[in-house]
């Protein structure tokens, strides 16, 4: 990583995602996890603090290493351990059958493979294992598409990979999950371009 992506990035994304306005959207991401869980892309750990009490455990995985440092005040608050286990969801470092629930919040607009890492999260789940996310994607609307699709090169180049035009319900479905819920929303104060957002469950059969 350069010194971009290693030092200014992460805070960038601390910023970006520790706006107050996305608390009850990750209140609401996190409301049904329960006992062991993975979290994909964890950041500075915005999550953290808002972990129901059903969650046993934390596997966080996160490639920044500042990102993580940065998460350190709420990580050692946590009543709950979590421990950064990994760096990649695209190969994670667990055997198969491993945790009850999964969670990603803001990631698979930024991982390279996102369906690798699908892939990997639906092997470590156990079989009826749920992947809790909150995620910006692909718009419903055909306008706001056609901004997407214009504005995505410059969007993974100054955010590390971010895309605006990813289909998360498709993804999802593509990799294997079934959907239990998804509610798709424009984000309140935000360009609809960046701010179409999907949140719900998907279960792991
Ligand atoms: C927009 S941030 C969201 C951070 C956090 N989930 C949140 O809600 O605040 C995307 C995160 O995905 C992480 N990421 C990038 N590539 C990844 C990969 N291959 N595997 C796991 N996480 C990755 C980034 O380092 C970053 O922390």
């Amino acid at each position: 990583m350069g010194i971009y992506e290693d030092r200014i990035l992460p805070r960038l994304v601390d910023l970006t995602c520790g706006m107050r306005a996305l608390d009850p959207l990750r209140e609401r991401a996190c409301a049904d996890l329960h006992g062991r869980v993975v979290e994909i892309g964890f950041g500075s750990g915005r999550n953290v603090p808002l972990y129901p009490s059903a969650v046993e455990s934390v596997s966080a995985v996160e490639p920044a290493d500042l990102g993580w440092r940065m998460a350190a005040q709420r990580v050692a608050a946590a009543p709950v351990p979590v421990e950064r286990s990994g760096l990649d969801g695209q190969r994670l470092p667990f055997a198969d059958n491993t945790f009850d629930s999964a969670l990603s919040t803001w990631t698979l607009c930024t991982i390279p493979d996102v369906l690798a890492a699908l892939a990997e999260v639906r092997r470590v789940l156990l079989p009826g294992g749920t992947l809790h996310f909150v995620e910006h994607g692909l718009a419903p609307d055909p306008g706001v598409q056609t901004w997407q699709h214009r504005l995505n090169p410059i969007q993974k180049t100054v955010a590390g990979g971010c895309h605006l035009n990813r289909d998360i319900a498709e993804l999802l479905t593509t990799a294997g999950f079934e959907l239990r819920e998804v509610d798709r929303f424009y984000q309140e104060g935000a360009p609809r371009p960046y701010g179409a957002l999907s949140l719900g469950v998907a279960v792991s059969n």
